[in-house]
């Protein structure tokens, strides 16, 4: 969702503010701006904004001659992506907003619910408005506060205090030389602290080429940045010590060491993440610890049921965790999601155990899921790849993915690890409460270090990757897609669908093969694709049977299979070949074939795997 970055030190502002806000593209957005104070101590602000890429924002600069403007005292500034809720995308409504007198500008990112009454209330006080954002409100509340006297500080924290809804707010005033203000409910921001210098933005890739030491603000929480370092405040004006952390992931890390996409280089991470993910928890000689989870093996015992809540990919990580808690820990699971999960009176108590999962850490429909089930007494557990992220400190335990920066929007190395997080809870439960002996799980995560290599051996072998992109060839121009999968392979089928549609823009649907012949089966054309994750399953044989059903109506079928597995050659027109793992482990390896089949289908038709559109790599809004 929207990006924000803020700067104040010695450099000048305009750069860094707009490498920020590359770094930040990712997240999703279709209008860019910035504010800086008006260049040689002129009166005002300097305020350039642009519908569309941050490319057509660096032109506008430029054209305006900010780019020279290096000692023109410019050595502040705000920026920001917009995503657009309120208001349509447009120059007018993006960000950063003036108020009346010009001298002020802020950047927001979230929702502000009481917009519409605070909005009438201004205009009648004479305020002017020049959007239709909910954002602007907030240009006008600091305004009034300025107005009768307050400093920046306290103008914005007093401003905070009359919204409501989640948001992340930075602000400048030309009048307040080398002060930047910013403040968080609900949706994230984060400092940085440099040598003379500071930063604020909506998470750590902005700030990684200047430092590692960044400060999560807190819920209510308000910032003043200066060259001397941060003064952060409560919403009761109470002074707060900041406490700073090193972030662990590098610039590098941040880039995309020589694929032509980020996607692509996070599909072939994963062998990586995927170790990374086990690394410290799981000993490949079967060995399992789990100490971040602080939960007692008695407490754990307690337990009683399981919830899963999560949107998009993390949900069907969840879907593949639910197959998985279920045979080995022998404990009842149900999976939400999670825009529906408090809106349906889930029954939850001490004895029930939810456990949230969200890459970003910040999804607004996850984070108030875990919320309800915290006032409901249930225990949570947040699985996520954002270390300080707002889920992160909502829960009672958090298991991070380590899976580095992804840039894409498309999720693929925090999804795997998000799965492997999962099957380690799942082992650990099993374990833990007697549901599976020490050396059957043992056995299972000896198998799951033996994963990363087999990742490799597909990715790197290069039968898998052809087949793909001669599959890919084949079918980019064919309007409509199934997925189909039995057990374990059904979470795969959904995934599989949701990664081609939201990359590629082409209609893809995920069924369990079994309903097929309930409904979906009317769509199969002559050569409609239909993509079968047919790898080594108890269901195997009646998978095989819905493909020959799907087969004798026309369908041009390309499974997902074993090496030489004759009962699929049978009836496949393609067989991609993944290495066999176990049965339950199975999506990691079938995961691979359908993240570059969506990749290269996106690249033939011209999308832009990376920005699909209408999509944001952090939806912090409901
Ligand atoms: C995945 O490719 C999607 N971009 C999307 O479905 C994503 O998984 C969903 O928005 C959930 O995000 P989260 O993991 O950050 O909560």
């Amino acid at each position: 969702m929207c990006g924000i970055v803020g700067y104040v030190g010695d450099r000048s502002a305009l750069p860094v503010l707009l490498e920020g806000l590359k770094s930040l593209e990712y997240r999703g957005y279709d209008s860019a701006g910035i504010a800086m104070p008006a260049r040689n101590g002129a009166p005002g602000l300097e305020v350039v904004r642009r519908a569309g890429r941050v490319d057509e924002l660096v032109a506008a600069a430029q054209a305006r001659e900010l780019a020279a403007t290096a000692a023109n005292g410019q050595h502040a500034g705000i920026g920001h992506t917009r995503w657009a809720t309120c208001g349509e995308p447009s120059e007018g409504n993006a960000h950063p907003h003036r108020d009346c007198t010009g001298n002020l500008a802020i950047v927001h990112n979230g929702i502000i619910e009481n917009h519409l009454q605070l909005r009438q209330q201004l205009v009648a006080a004479g305020h002017t408005f020049s959007s239709a954002t909910d954002s602007e409100v907030v240009a006008h509340l600091v305004e009034e506060r300025l107005t009768a006297g307050a400093d920046l500080l306290e103008a914005v924290r007093t401003a905070v205090g009359a919204l409501h809804g989640s948001f992340a707010i930075v602000a400048i005033d030309a009048r307040y030389p080398g002060v930047i203000v910013g403040a968080r409910v609900d949706a994230p921001l984060v400092l940085g602290l440099g040598e003379g210098e500071c930063f604020f933005a909506s998470d750590v890739a902005p700030l990684l080429r200047y430092t590692r030491q960044v400060v999560w603000l807190a819920d209510g929480e308000i910032a003043q940045l200066s060259r001397a370092g941060a003064r952060i405040i409560g919403l009761d004006g109470a002074e707060h010590v900041p406490t700073s952390t090193e972030v662990a992931w590098d610039r590098e890390a941040a880039e995309k060491a020589g694929f032509p996409d980020f996607m692509l280089k996070e599909i072939y991470e994963q062998p990586r993440t995927l170790r990374d993910t086990l690394r410290s928890r799981a000993e490949p000689s079967g060995e399992l610890t789990l100490t971040e989870l602080a939960i007692s093996p008695a407490e754990l015992a307690e337990v009683n049921k399981i919830f899963i809540v999560a949107c998009g990919s993390s949900y069907h990580a969840g879907l593949v965790a639910k197959y998985a808690f279920e045979r080995w820990a022998r404990i009842p699971v149900e999976i939400d999601v999670a825009s529906e999960f408090r809106y349906r009176d889930p029954v939850l108590d001490a004895k029930t155990l939810v456990v949230g999962i969200s890459q970003s850490g910040e999804t607004a429909d996850t984070l108030a899921a875990i919320r309800y089930a915290r006032t409901q007494g249930a225990r949570t557990i947040v699985i996520t790849n954002v270390v300080g992220s707002s889920l992160s400190r909502e829960a009672d335990a958090v298991l991070y993915t380590h899976a580095g920066p992804e840039i894409g929007v498309a999720a693929t190395k925090t999804l795997s690890t998000q799965i492997a997080a999962l099957w380690l809870l799942g082992l650990w439960f099993a374990e833990g409460t007697g549901a599976m002996e020490r050396e059957a799980a043992a056995e299972v995560i000896r198998e799951l270090w033996r994963c990363p290599e087999l990742m490799e051996a597909f990715l790197d072998g290069p039968e898998g990757p052809a087949a793909i992109a001669g599959i890919a060839e084949r079918f980019a121009t064919a309007p409509g897609w199934l997925f189909i999968g039995r057990g374990v392979g059904f979470p795969l089928a959904l995934e599989g669908a949701l990664k081609l549609k939201e990359i590629s823009y082409l209609h893809a649907e995920g069924f369990a093969a079994g309903e097929m012949k309930h409904g979906p089966i009317a769509l199969i054309d002559k050569g409609t694709p239909v993509v079968a994750i047919a790898t080594h399953s108890r269901v195997l044989g009646k998978l095989i049977s819905n493909v020959e059903e799907a087969r004798a109506r026309g369908a041009s079928v390309v499974a997902i299979a074993q090496q030489g597995d004759e009962r699929v050659l049978e009836v496949a027109a393609d067989v991609v070949a993944v290495p066999e793992t176990a049965e339950l482990l199975s999506p990691m390896l079938d995961l691979l074939p359908l993240q570059l089949l969506a990749y290269h289908v996106a690249k033939l038709r011209g999308c832009d795997p990376d920005r699909p559109r209408n999509l944001a790599k952090s939806v912090t809004v409901e």
